[in-house]
């Protein structure tokens, strides 16, 4: 049983609503109008333009290289085709580290330019001024801990993170303050299960999590690794649903055959 009318808009207090019900949240990534409409129609409660267009939509290895305006670009777009959803948009590196006014300034531009209705943003109790400013601008904000991308080359990799001791209890405490400092939603990425579970059970809002374990309030995946068009990635927390990858390149195959055959088009494809 959903706490949320299928026709209506999700909220802030849908997504904390559903925390309470003991409904689990959705959450998948969409960087263009066609991909958030189906996402949408299909009925995905949040929907992230995450700075994992960085890799998806522009082949970097990294996620650092996305610019403001380039995630405003992404986030008009889905916003146009989200008629359900909550539209959140990630706060790219760069946007926000300066200080707390240059983080609220990134997250005004962010829901001013492209009509997003929430930003994220990567980090703990260092940027907790950060998050309260946004926070007391109006703004609804998404808690980022564990594997967060941004900081890949401080971390050495994309591995599993917080297995010691005091990386566990480092972000324990971090969710606490970001509860605190007024976050609605916070993703946890890559961590062990146990520990996701441990602070999803402390929290009044709801965690969502990536590599975290079913005890999380909500799943995040990013669409195209879900849909199977990311042909080489296959972590082990993964689950895809489609192997598009396949089913474009076969699709595309057929259509260079048919036209370097003659066969496309046929009489009743032309006017
Ligand atoms: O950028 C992104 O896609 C993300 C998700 C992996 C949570 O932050």
């Amino acid at each position: 049983m959903s706490v949320h009318r299928e026709d209506k808009k999700i909220t802030v207090n849908s997504i904390l609503e559903m925390k309470v019900a003991g409904e689990k949240i959705s959450m998948l990534t969409a960087y263009d109008y066609t991909m958030a409409t189906l996402l949408d129609a299909a009925g995905v409660d949040m929907i992230l333009v995450g700075d994992s267009a960085a890799n998806v939509m522009a082949g970097y290895d990294t996620t650092l290289p996305i610019t403001l305006n380039e995630m405003i670009y992404h986030a008009t777009a889905v916003v146009r085709a989200a008629k359900r959803a909550m539209v959140v948009v990630d706060l790219p590196f760069g946007s926000y580290q300066g200080n707390p006014f240059e983080a609220l300034t990134s997250s005004i531009r962010i829901l001013k330019e492209s009509g997003a209705h929430a930003v994220k943003i990567e980090g703990g109790v260092e940027i907790r001024e950060s998050i309260e400013r946004i926070v007391n601008a109006g703004i609804p904000v998404i808690g980022h801990l564990g594997l967060t991308p941004q900081s890949v080359h401080a971390f050495g990799g994309y591995g599993l993170r917080a297995k010691s001791v005091h990386e566990a209890h480092k972000l324990t405490s971090d969710a606490q303050v970001l509860q605190d400092a007024g976050c609605f939603a916070i993703v946890l990425e890559k961590i062990p299960a146990k520990l996701a579970g441990e602070v999803t059970d402390k929290l009044r809002i709801p965690t969502i999590g990536i590599g975290a374990g079913g005890q999380c309030d909500g799943q995040v995946l990013v669409g195209q690794d879900m849909l199977g068009m990311n042909k080489g990635f296959r972590p082990k927390f993964l689950r895809q649903y489609l192997n598009l990858a396949e089913q474009i390149e076969g699709a595309v195959q057929q259509y260079v055959k048919d036209v370097k055959s003659g066969g496309f088009p046929s009489q009743e494809e032309q006017y």
